[in-house]
């Protein structure tokens, strides 16, 4: 018996932040993800090809560094031993290969994390369903994170694009799509679960913040109308909008604003996505070709993706 599973990467489309204050948010799957293969027999093996993790070595000092491989094994434990509670001892040899790099805000750990449960109750026997692996990635996330919205794990399992409600939480999906379009990965600046905490401490020292989550509430419902016409103009400024909202709560920083800047006369919009501080900037280009110039020139690191249509399954 074997399985081969994408699970695929998330973007946030418009509300990350608000969502964890009662907004809804719009998510949406993309086709660079995780591949997770499962072979039964043996023994329990997990090996990983390609990046789940970065390793920076410093040749003066002598030292390698595995920048993220500590939390992905957080990641891959914590899925093995959720899923063995649910579905019983499994002997076998999982694998898993990354399109992304881990920890930019694309959800790769909600992809290893729903991919691995899904790939383990494939291999038991059992085929889980997209509600099911939402629910028990989401106790992934919260079991290693502490702190985690249901957001990017319910995403990854049920696939396409979603508005979400957090708490309590809530979907409806939206039959909608978009023209390709690039995410690219800024250097990142400190966690998600740091980064929602800073903006909790600025919303209780500062009353005014506030209308800041409002006003970012207001953009998802008016950008739902503009995707669901298909008015990439409207949709593009109200990424705009979005993301200068954002950077008023203290997440988008001059890097961001600079590459908008610059990109400006060829894109329709762009925005961080996810937690932000770097990490994922989402660019909807009207010409694609100059904007990848000048990102190659800038040594920008992207990827040019597409909405995904379906969640987490076996390919
Ligand atoms: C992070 O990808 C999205 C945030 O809204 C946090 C969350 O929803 O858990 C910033």
């Amino acid at each position: 018996m074997s399985v081969r599973i994408f699970a695929p990467g998330v973007v946030k489309l418009f509300g990350e932040h608000a969502v964890v204050y009662g907004k809804p948010a719009i998510s949406a799957t993309i086709d660079k993800g995780v591949y997770i293969e499962c072979k039964v027999g043996g023994e329990l093996v997990v090996e990983t090809l390609g990046p789940p993790a970065v390793l920076r070595y410093r040749p003066g000092e002598g030292r390698a560094e595995a920048v993220g491989v500590e939390k992905f094994l957080s990641y891959v434990e914590t899925a093995l031993r959720i899923a063995e509670e649910r579905w019983g001892r499994l002997a076998a040899r999982f694998s898993i290969r990354s399109d992304l790099p881990p920890s930019v805000g694309a959800a790769t750990s909600a992809a290893v994390s729903v991919g691995l449960l899904k790939a383990y109750s494939h291999c038991a026997g059992a085929e889980a369903g997209a509600e099911e692996l939402a629910k028990l990635g989401h106790r992934v996330e919260l079991e290693v994170q502490g702190i985690a919205s249901p957001m990017d794990t319910a995403t990854v399992s049920l696939g396409g694009v979603l508005k979400i409600w957090a708490n309590p939480f809530r979907v409806e999906r939206l039959n909608v799509d978009l023209p390709p379009f690039y995410v690219v990965v800024l250097p990142r600046f400190g966690t998600t679960g740091g980064i929602v905490r800073d903006v909790k401490s600025l919303l209780e020292r500062r009353r005014s913040a506030a209308s800041v989550i409002d006003a970012i509430g207001r953009v998802v419902e008016e950008a739902e109308g503009c995707l669901a016409r298909g008015d990439w103009g409207c949709v593009g400024e109200l990424m705009e909008i979005d993301n200068w909202l954002l950077g008023a709560l203290g997440v988008v920083d001059g890097r961001v604003v600079n590459l908008l800047e610059k990109l400006r006369p060829f894109i329709y919009g762009g925005k961080i996505s996810g937690a932000g501080r770097g990490g994922v900037v989402l660019i909807l280009p009207r010409e694609g070709d100059v904007v990848e110039k000048i990102l190659t020139a800038w040594g920008h690191p992207y990827y040019k993706v597409s909405i995904y249509h379906g969640g987490a399954a076996a390919v």
